[in-house]
């Protein structure tokens, strides 16, 4: 059972530690209410090792997940259900491409995402990438809507 709407879209996001220390939080929620979506939830949450394992279960294995998890658990981040027609697809949109260097300028990770030589890739947001992964995503961190 589901406390969100089963009648309409919603998807995932986490405004990562960075944007988050940044102070996007409030850009980044704009561009998605512009946009014409609801924020349906909205919370600032410290990421626990479990969380993301269970968020990045198919990434635990790269080489890159010691970086990934460094850099999710070095701030508070927030976390939001977004909800609208398509609204997976569309908020990928707005997202961009995962590299900073590499994402169309206009997009919020175009606009904002940082790459460092070190490899870390402080790239702004998550977004859900499909509605499968935006129901397994939300019950993460948002148990207490789907219970
Ligand atoms: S893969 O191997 O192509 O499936 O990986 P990819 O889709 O590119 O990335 C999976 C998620 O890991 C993040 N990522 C990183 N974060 C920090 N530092 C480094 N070096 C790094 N490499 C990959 C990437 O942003 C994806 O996370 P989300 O949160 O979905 O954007």
């Amino acid at each position: 059972r589901s406390a969100l709407d089963p009648n309409t879209e919603h998807t995932l996001i986490l405004i990562k530690p960075d944007a988050y220390r940044r102070g996007l939080v409030g850009e980044i929620l704009a561009r998605c209410e512009r946009k014409g979506y609801v924020i349906s939830a909205l919370s600032v949450v410290e990421a626990t090792p479990d969380q993301l394992e269970a968020h990045y279960a198919e990434h635990v294995a790269k080489h890159f997940y010691a970086d990934l998890a460094r850099y999710m658990m070095s701030s508070p981040l927030v976390a939001a259900v977004i909800t609208g027609e398509q609204v997976v697809a569309g908020v990928r949109c707005l997202t961009g491409g995962t590299q900073p260097t590499q994402a169309d300028p206009g997009t919020i990770r175009g606009d904002y995402g940082r790459d460092w030589g070190s490899g870390t890739v402080e790239n702004v947001i998550h977004a859900s990438d499909s509605p499968a992964s935006a129901e397994r995503e939300i019950a993460i961190w948002f148990p207490e809507l789907v219970r």
